[in-house]
């Protein structure tokens, strides 16, 4: 979200001519909450270690739900935080396991890396049902070390990949080499992986109406809007508290909210300036995508979910080698009442005919600017207390 339409968001310019000049405060983000991007300290131990890498994983909302339990020597038991859900926007805690398959992912990744064999048992007590999580683990990691383990090449993008919200530049497309070697990356999952680009004007005109609608959909549902204000952290202290959610840092916006003049236990109206502002500039980045992905699973159960999130993130680093970003886009893929025609389209778009088949990812990609990271809780944030 940009400042100009952040202000209109929160009710304007009377608010704007009030704290005109109390912008001298920093706009970078706070140290601490950006300090797992380090990597590990030498001499982790080496469970941790391999933590210190999976907490990097990408997350809806950045909600970082994943939980471990390490009381078992050799042994890390994953678990999902229930207080860590988006239930408006991923009733059914879709995108929740798919973050847990990012998290999985990187363990077994970072354990490679030291000669270790992450054995990784999905739901060992079980799946969980189609509609519900529990409070069952998701899944046990055995660690053992194996002179034969093969290192993956990916592991040198885990402290380099990160999620861009930025406009693109529409004057590079995406080569197909580098498409093949994301759809590569991810070869040994059951995922149909697509792709267009600038070559094909007209369906990627069709994919850019479908997630603009989307978007739309969302920032209009005053429940859906509300989940996200939930997350959002306004300004470096807010930022530094949480080191989670949405991340907006300005110290102008900081300041507003210090002031008590951001209310988000209120939605704004679909015809609101700001709504209206947040429409535009979401439709100006999808102008500026030469390109999207998508991935597509037979059947829609647990395991498969943690799986497709297992295949994005490996995708993800893949493009990160090749100096490529992307930004997910899971608005049209959400199961919610209101999404149910984009849903409809985008499956059908994709030749993705629903109920058998799901389309768990889509995202626009292509060349963008850099970025600051997102922030981490940190390790210690994620191990069970007994
Ligand atoms: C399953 C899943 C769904 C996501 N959906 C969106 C999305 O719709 N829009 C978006 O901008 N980012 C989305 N993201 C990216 C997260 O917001 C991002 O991973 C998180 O904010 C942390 O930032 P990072 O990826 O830069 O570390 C998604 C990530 C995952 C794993």
């Amino acid at each position: 979200m940009n400042r100009r339409s952040f202000i209109r968001l929160i009710g304007g310019g009377v608010v704007f001519s009030a704290t005109a000049g109390l912008t001298a405060c920093s706009s970078e983000m706070p140290p601490e909450a950006i300090a797992a991007w380090q990597g590990p300290k030498p001499g982790t131990d080496v469970r941790k270690w391999i933590l210190s890498y999976a907490i990097l994983a990408p997350h809806s909302h950045n909600l970082q739900s994943w939980l471990v339990d390490l009381r078992t020597p050799n042994e890390i038991m994953l678990y999902c935080d229930l207080t860590r859900l988006l239930p408006e926007t991923d009733p059914y805690y879709r995108q929740i396991m798919m973050s847990h398959g990012t998290f999985l992912e990187l363990v077994d990744m970072a354990a490679r890396e030291r000669g270790i064999r992450a054995n990784i048992e999905l739901f060992p007590l079980g799946e969980f049902g189609p509609e519900e999580i529990d409070r069952r683990p998701l899944a046990r990691i055995r660690l053992a070390k194996d002179p034969n383990i093969v290192k993956d090449p990916l592991f040198g993008q885990i402290l380099k990949r990160h999620t861009n919200r930025e406009v693109y530049d529409m004057s590079k497309a995406v080569p197909a080499d580098v498409v093949q070697s994301m759809a590569n990356s991810m070869r040994s999952y059951p995922i149909r992986f697509g792709f267009v680009g600038l070559d094909q004007s007209d369906t990627l005109e069709k994919h850019r109406a479908i997630a603009a609608e989307a978007w739309r959909i969302e920032l209009t549902t005053p429940a859906k809007i509300l989940e996200t204000y939930k997350v959002l952290r306004v300004g470096a202290r807010e930022i530094a508290k949480y080191r989670d959610g949405i991340s907006i840092n300005d110290p102008f916006l900081s300041v507003l909210v210090r002031l008590g003049l951001f209310d988000r236990s209120k939605a704004p109206k679909p015809d609101d300036s700001a709504t209206v502002d947040q429409i535009e500039n979401f439709n100006k980045n999808l102008e500026s995508t030469p390109g999207f992905i998508w991935m597509i699973t037979e059947g829609n159960g647990r395991t498969t979910q943690v799986n497709a999130g297992r295949a994005y993130v490996r995708v993800q680093l893949s493009g990160t080698a090749h100096g490529i970003s992307m930004q997910p886009l899971q608005q049209a893929l959400q199961e919610y009442p209101e999404q149910q025609a984009s849903y409809k389209e985008i499956h059908n778009l994709l030749g993705a005919s629903s109920p058998r088949y799901t389309v768990q990812m889509w995202a626009r990609l292509g060349y963008g600017p850099q970025i600051e990271p997102a922030p981490r809780r940190g390790l210690e944030a994620h191990i069970a207390k007994s």
